[in-house]
């Protein structure tokens, strides 16, 4: 009888450990992209549905959605090292007056920049400052700066126009016409869905069309 119930004990503590772990295991595993996933996308789009994903939104649009404002608090990251008022001081990085449209690692007030942000040339496009806001190490490998990057595009968004406002005012890119991707496929479905309902509703009227010779 011991035996018994120590076989039956046995099994039901092993049920309840191997319960637990899965219990973990799971939260662990269906959470795990939880924190890259915005709680609330920054910046909401007409037309353009949140599950269009990142990459979907055309760095144009989110320009002319960005606000200044949001820059600048984001800014915050950057204070530590940057200056970005006229004639401001050069801290760990160079002072960012003007920044957008420069040549690319030209520095400001004697600041010198690595060879690694030199050897990028071109100039500071919205285009090259969205790739280096988002990871300065991929954009320029070996750059002095480190940081990791802005992760969501809204937030550089964001920045780029607050930088552009501080001495550079550099026009924003025209942004697509609003008849783009996201809106199209909406639209699609909008219409495959009219079109169903549409044959439908001939095989209804065709049905009666069909009887009605023969009455
Ligand atoms: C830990 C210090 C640090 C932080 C934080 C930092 N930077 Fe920098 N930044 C630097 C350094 C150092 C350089 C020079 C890089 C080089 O020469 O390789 C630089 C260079 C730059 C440049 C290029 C300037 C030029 O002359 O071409 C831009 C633009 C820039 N940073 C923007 C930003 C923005 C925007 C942020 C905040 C989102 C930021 N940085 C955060 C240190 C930093």
């Amino acid at each position: 009888m011991d035996d018994d119930f120590n076989t039956f004990a046995g099994w039901a503590l092993f049920a309840g450990i191997v319960g637990l772990g899965l219990t973990s295991i799971s939260s662990h595993y269906f959470s795990a992209d939880k924190p890259h996933r915005p709680h609330h996308m920054g910046y909401e789009i007409e037309g353009v549905e949140a599950e269009a994903g990142e990459e979907a939104v055309p760095l144009a649009t989110l320009l002319a959605e960005a606000d200044p404002a949001r820059g600048e608090a984001i800014f915050a990251k950057c204070m530590s090292c940057h200056t970005v008022d006229s004639g401001g001081k050069n801290g760990i990085g160079p002072n960012l007056h003007g920044v957008v449209g420069k040549p690319v690692g030209e520095g400001a007030g004697g600041f010198v920049s690595s060879s690694a942000l030199k050897d990028v040339g071109g100039t500071w496009t919205f285009d090259q400052m969205d790739a280096w806001l988002k990871s300065p190490k991929a954009f320029a490998s070996g750059t002095k700066m480190t940081f990791a990057g802005l992760g969501k595009p809204e937030d550089r968004a964001a920045m780029m126009v607050y930088l552009n406002a501080q001495g550079s005012n550099v026009p924003l890119p025209a942004p697509p016409a609003p008849s783009a991707e996201p809106v199209a496929e909406g639209g699609d479905e909008a219409q495959a869905a009219e079109g169903e309902a549409a044959a439908e509703g001939a095989a209804a009227e065709g049905a009666p069309a069909e009887a009605a010779p023969a009455a």
